[in-house]
């Protein structure tokens, strides 16, 4: 009984804030960074042992409480593959996708565990089931959960998200190469949602205008990934950044990146997620890669990863 399972990280890539108020909002899978899951054998009379290599953490899955989100899906697994409980397993578990940092490492972790056991009882699974196991898991991590992590990691593909409808992936029409820059600067989204929170409060005519146009935005985004129109997509990221600072989420830091990344050749730059500090995310074309992680280096970002949405080949 054998299983091996991986899964992407995950960011915003346009739409944040907006999407609190009810505007789409879009998240693309994160494919360079994995979180990874195996399944084997384990020594007899052990019980499922969880090893959870990443936080140096070991313990039985009896042992876990219910609010254990990975003890929270292998149950749910169990259940449906209608396996017994008493089984001996070793599940070791290892991430490379930086924690509490938006990118949807709990959702990546749960899903590798989710497709490794499936894997191991030889149980077929689609995608949509995966999604709905790990966002059990996800109400543990995070109360009421969008749904945005679980889904664009279960089926590594874009997704297109309103709140209160069920999150739809889709196809790129090609190739996106994209930076993603830590600024160093931790970055809780509670803060920033909060602050906009009051802000529209105050304001709400201008607040929601600006919504207006990002939730616009959005849209056209989805219609130049749809076509793989590079130049399109990252004017539309700018014109999103531009208003992200309108609505007052963007620091010095993350202005600083998206102007260097700009000034290298990106096509278009912006925060993604929370906003001040957090992340920032660059568009770029393949040969300019180099030159942009450079820039953004140079600017200040201290973890750099890349990742490239391609098109999906048909089905014959
Ligand atoms: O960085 P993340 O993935 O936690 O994104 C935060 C996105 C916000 O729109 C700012 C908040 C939210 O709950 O949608």
């Amino acid at each position: 009984m054998r299983g091996r399972g991986s899964a992407p990280g995950k960011i915003i890539l346009l739409g944040e804030h907006a999407v609190v108020y009810g505007r789409p909002a879009i998240a693309v899978p994160i494919s360079d960074v994995r979180a990874s899951a195996i399944v084997q054998p384990g020594r007899r009379g052990a019980g499922i042992v969880i090893h959870a290599l990443d936080i140096g953490r070991h313990y039985l899955l009896d042992a876990a409480p219910p609010t254990d989100p990975i003890a929270c899906v292998i149950r749910e697994v169990l259940t449906r593959c209608e396996i017994a409980p008493s089984l001996d397993l070793d599940i070791t578990i290892s991430s490379e996708i930086p924690i509490a940092s938006g990118m949807g490492s709990g959702a990546a972790v749960a899903t590798a565990v989710v497709r490794a056991l499936f894997a191991a009882f030889g149980c077929p699974v689609d995608n949509a089931t995966i999604s709905e196991i790990v966002y059990q898991s996800e109400t543990l991590l995070h109360g009421t959960p969008s749904g945005i992590d679980n889904t664009v990691v279960a089926y590594e593909r874009p997704i297109w998200f309103v709140r209160g409808t069920p999150p739809t992936p889709f196809h790129v029409g090609g190739r996106f190469h994209l930076l993603i820059a830590d600024t160093g600067v931790p970055s809780p989204t509670r803060l920033t949602v909060g602050d906009v929170r009051a802000a529209w409060e105050r304001d709400r005519e201008r607040y929601e205008a600006l919504f207006d146009e990002i939730g616009a935005l959005v849209a056209s985004a989805r219609e130049a990934l749809q076509r793989g129109d590079t130049v399109q997509l990252g004017m539309l990221m700018q014109r999103n950044h531009t208003l992200l600072r309108q609505i007052g989420v963007s620091a010095d830091v993350n202005d600083r990146l998206v102007e260097a990344a700009l000034d290298a050749g990106a096509y278009g730059a912006k925060l993604s997620g929370g906003g001040r500090g957090g992340n920032v995310i660059a568009l770029v074309d393949e040969a300019q890669r180099e030159v942009v992680a450079q820039a953004l280096q140079s600017a200040g970002a201290v973890r750099l990863l890349s990742t490239t949405l391609i098109p999906e080949e048909p089905q014959p």
